[in-house]
């Protein structure tokens, strides 16, 4: 049975590192980090993330401020509330909720976004720092997956490392990350042929599909570590992820639970990138 990466312990000791480096920023230069959240129309999920932001920011002491623009809100209008956070000293961090509905480009959003109060590492600026290995901040969810790898020592370097999608959010700065530690990736997507062949090949496989239990104990290498990105829905309603929990857990040495693995993680995160944020635009190490 793999030992369980614990998203929820590991996050609560990121947030209490953040929260106490805040209490210290604040007695010594008077600065709260303030984090912007904006979510445009009702996507249910992306109201719990958001939510789960709000919590968060409260917990480690960050002023947060979210602005729920209805489901109609037009590009213009959007461009424009981004243009008043990039503007606002009180405002370190800005952070669009994606998906935005399909009036409203989000290349054009990201675009529009401050790259130093891009605390989602979304920015054309900031991807291209990641790539080069210079950076002030990392994608959250990547960001995350990493701090778990770390909080039970697994070592990246020489090892083959697999990432299962290709998205600009998770696989492919996922895979720079585990480049930057000395794996060898290899990233796979719907297209790819023989699946299975090369995921068994994984000493380190992370999902990020987006389909509930689409890996299972035959596309896993006995003693791999597993991680598993996706949180998906069952017909049933109940939340489960990318990885056939139950029997891929028989055979990894290391693996993420859903919920309770990498969901957590992104947030704190998130709040470690809007603390970097704060010290950087008051030009604080
Ligand atoms: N939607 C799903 N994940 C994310 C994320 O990390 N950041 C933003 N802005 N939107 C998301």
């Amino acid at each position: 049975m793999a030992i369980l990466m614990d998203g929820r312990a590991t996050s609560a000791k990121v947030k209490e590192q953040v929260r106490q480096e805040t209490e210290a920023l604040k007695a010594a230069h008077g600065i709260t980090p303030g984090l912007a959240v904006v979510i445009v129309g009702n996507d249910p999920a992306s109201r719990v993330y958001v939510n789960n932001k709000k919590k968060a920011c409260e917990a480690v002491g960050f002023q947060s401020f979210e602005y729920a623009l209805p489901e109609d809100t037009t590009q213009a209008e959007l461009l424009e509330l981004v243009e008043t956070l990039n503007a606002d000293p009180k405002v370190n961090g800005i952070l669009v909720q994606l998906p935005v509905p399909p009036q409203i480009d989000d290349k054009t959003i990201i675009h529009a976004i401050s790259p130093d109060k891009d605390v989602d590492a979304f920015h054309p600026a900031n991807v291209g720092k990641i790539m080069i290995g210079d950076y002030a901040f990392l994608p959250c969810t990547p960001a995350g997956v990493m701090e778990l790898l770390d909080s039970v020592g697994v070592e990246v370097s020489g090892k083959r490392c697999v990432v299962i999608g290709r998205s600009n959010i998770v696989g492919k700065p996922m895979a720079m990350l585990l480049l930057h530690r000395s794996g060898t990736v290899t990233i796979c997507h719907s297209r790819t042929q023989e699946l299975a062949a090369i995921t068994r090949e994984a000493d380190i496989l992370v999902a990020a599909v987006g389909k509930a239990n689409f890996v299972t104990a035959d596309m896993v290498k006995e003693g791999a570590v597993v991680v598993d990105v996706g949180m998906d829905r069952l017909e049933n309603g109940k939340l489960c992820g990318d990885v056939q929990f139950d029997e891929v857990s028989e055979k990894a040495s290391y693996i993420t639970p859903v919920p309770g693995g990498v969901g957590p993680m992104t947030v704190a995160m998130l709040m470690r990138n809007t603390l970097t944020a704060a010290k950087l635009q008051n030009h604080i190490q």
